[in-house]
Parts: C-alpha cells; structure tokens; sequence
C-alpha cells in the first residue's frame, strides 16, 4: 500500500478558478496500480469518485465533495519516431513545447493551453483551428467496468466539438492514463484561423515554434493563458460552448443586424456562433462585475473569479447569462466546464 488517503483537503488551490470546498478523501496517483488501489478504497467505502486533472476545466461546489478525488499525477512522455506517449498527469502546455522544440507539428496551435494531457482527450481540446482529436493514435485507459486497461484507438473515442464518449455516453467508465499523439516531423504548421492568418499576414511559412509563440501572445492578450496571479486568469477558459445552429435560424438571426453576425461553418447546414458575441449582444460587456464574479476584461467568454468569489456567485452569473441570451437570442447556451457537486448532475465515476 503506497497512497496516502488525506482527508478534508481543499479543492481550491487544485483549480484555475481558485473555488470550491474540500475533498472528503484526496489521493495523488503516479501509477495505474495506484489508481486501481484508489478505486479499490473508494468502492470499499462506497464514495463517490471523482478524477482530477489540471482543474482548468473545473467549478467546484462550496460544499466541496464527499467522495474521494484522486488527483492524476502519472508523468513520462515516452517517443518513438513521430509517436509520443504522454503520462495523464504531464502539463499540457510542456508537451506542446517539448514537441515544437524537436520540430514536430499538430499541437503547435494548442500553446498555452492550461491542463493535463489526460484531460485533453476528455473534452476534445481545441484552438485556433487544431483539435486533439486530429493527432490522439490512442488513449490508454482504466475502465471501471472491467478493472483492465486499454488502449482505446481514437475511433472508439468519437470526438466531435468538445466531446467525447469520456464526457458524453461513458462519462465515468473509464480514467485516462496515457495519450499516444502521432505527430509529423517538420510540420507544416497549420494556419487556419483569422486570428492567426491575420497574425501572419505577408509572411512566409512560419515555423512551429513561430506559431506557438503567436498563439501564446493571443491567448495572452485575450486572458486565456494562465499567469501570474492576473485576476483575469482566475477562470475556467471558456465558460459556454459556441453553439452550433442550423442555417434558417441563423440567418433568421442575421436578419435582426446590419453587421454581419460572426460564425463558422460546422457542417453541412450549420453554423457555429461565438458564444462571446451573443452574450456581448445580450447586454454584457468586458470587465462586468456582479459581486464577486465577473467577466474577463480580455474576453466575454470567460466568467472570472474576481476576488474570493463563491461557486454561487459564478453560478448566478452564469444564470443571469443564459437568461439574457436566451431571451434575445432563443438560444440556450451550455457551460463548457465540469462542475463538481454544484449540480445535480455529478461527474462522479461509478465503481
Ligand atoms: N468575441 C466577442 N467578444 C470577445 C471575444 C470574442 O464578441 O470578447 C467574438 C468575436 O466575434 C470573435 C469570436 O467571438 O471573432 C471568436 O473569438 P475567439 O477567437 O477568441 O474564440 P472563441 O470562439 O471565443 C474558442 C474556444 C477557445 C479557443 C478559441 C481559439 C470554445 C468554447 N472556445 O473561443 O477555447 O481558445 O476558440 O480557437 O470553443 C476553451 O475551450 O476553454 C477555450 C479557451
């Protein structure tokens, strides 16, 4: 037996919104055996699970958790050509700079993203016109329904936007161990989004490392990069999914301004509308406070912490959102982060 089970430990300082109460169990886990010892002490105790990663995704209750979280710390990246196996619990953002360093492309646009790389495959990360899903060779799990591991090839994952069957139709079956990302040395790298395109008007094929760079220095004037104690950085990233809608109801939209409404094609028939652009049209701006809580002064996205703020606060925020934009819009936006004990709807993991 090499875990140590710690009890009552706050959950807070494990999250990039810097909220929520503590865990009634906690353990940190470097190996498979250990996660399996984890479970074993959870089902034998009958509490509830929950999986923790990089807790940039994450709003976690006042109440904290019952159960026990078991933090996800299995390191290693491990190459082999163009292949790299990446422990669950390795930073995302230094794989994505340990692979750009060796010149290897297909996560060049996700610099600077906050987490871990076991969370990546979770919600299908995705930015600047890249997404895990492109490059993930397989992901290596423990699945709860068996007690074996596998690896899963990135078909039997069925990602789509921010999606998986991690976070949709086996949520809580299966906890990540190892991604394997199958990169291509030498790039090219990709450049498909305005913002960077714009970025690199005029100039020659950037390098990798040049579009990493840029990306950062994006995220980092749109708040979106964790820093320094920057309250604006006391986020979950993105706090609604842009939502996908069909083409009469956009256009029905459209219709309503003399501007062109920002979107992007998502399948034949639909368009995905930013998120931030509907709740701006919905009477919130940049730098919105409500109590404690607010909004990102870089980006409409991102509901901010603002200063020993509550989860209450940042739902109630959330609530006043949705309610807005709905009413003009007819469109129910979705929160994007997990939400641990603060809902009904618990992520926990069955045992
Ligand atoms: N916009 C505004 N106000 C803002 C910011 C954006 O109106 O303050 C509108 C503009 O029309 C802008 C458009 O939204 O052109 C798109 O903005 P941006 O490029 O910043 O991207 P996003 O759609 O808001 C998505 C992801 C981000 C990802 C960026 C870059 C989602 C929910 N979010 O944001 O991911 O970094 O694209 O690719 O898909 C995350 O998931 O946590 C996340 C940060």
């Amino acid at each position: 037996m090499s875990l140590q089970f710690c009890e009552y430990v706050s959950l807070a300082p494990y999250t990039t919104f810097k909220i929520g109460g503590p865990a009634r169990w906690f353990a940190e886990a470097t190996s498979e055996d250990e996660i399996l010892e984890a479970t074993d002490f959870a089902r034998s105790r009958n509490l509830p699970l929950f999986i923790l990663g990089g807790g940039s995704n994450l709003l976690v209750s006042d109440e904290g958790f019952p159960g026990l979280v078991l933090h996800i710390a299995l390191r290693g990246i491990e190459q082999a050509y163009h292949l790299f196996r990446v422990g669950a619990g390795e930073n995302w953002d230094e794989f994505v700079t340990y692979a750009v360093a060796q010149n290897y492309g297909g996560v060049e646009c996700l610099a600077g993203i906050p987490g871990t790389v076991g969370g990546t495959p979770v919600q299908n990360v995705g930015a600047y016109g890249q997404e895990v899903a492109e490059t993930i060779a397989a992901v290596r799990v423990l699945d709860l329904n068996s007690l074996e591991v596998k690896d899963l090839p990135p078909a039997k994952c069925k990602f789509s936007y921010r999606r998986s069957i991690f976070n949709s139709t086996q949520r809580g079956r299966y906890i990540v161990t190892r991604v394997d990302y199958a990169l291509r040395k030498d790039g090219p790298a990709h450049l498909a989004y305005l913002d960077l395109k714009k970025h690199f008007a005029g100039a020659s094929e950037p390098s990798l490392g040049e579009v990493s760079s840029a990306v950062r220095r994006i995220r980092h004037q749109k708040g979106m990069l964790i820093a320094d104690g920057d309250p604006d950085c006391r986020s979950a990233g993105s706090f609604f999914k842009n939502p996908i809608i069909g083409a009469e109801r956009f256009s029905r939209i459209a219709a309503k301004f003399v501007a062109a409404v920002p979107s992007y094609p998502a399948g034949e028939g639909f368009f995905k509308v930013p998120a931030a652009w509907l709740v701006e049209q919905a009477g919130f701006h940049k730098g919105y406070a409500l109590g404690p809580a607010g909004i990102s002064s870089r980006h409409t996205l991102a509901l901010i912490n603002r200063g020993n703020a509550k989860a209450t606060d940042i739902l109630a925020l959330r609530d006043q959102i949705v309610a807005a934009v709905e009413r003009q819009f007819r469109i129910r936006l979705e929160p994007e982060p997990v939400f641990l004990g603060a809902e009904t709807l618990g992520p926990e993991f069955k045992l």
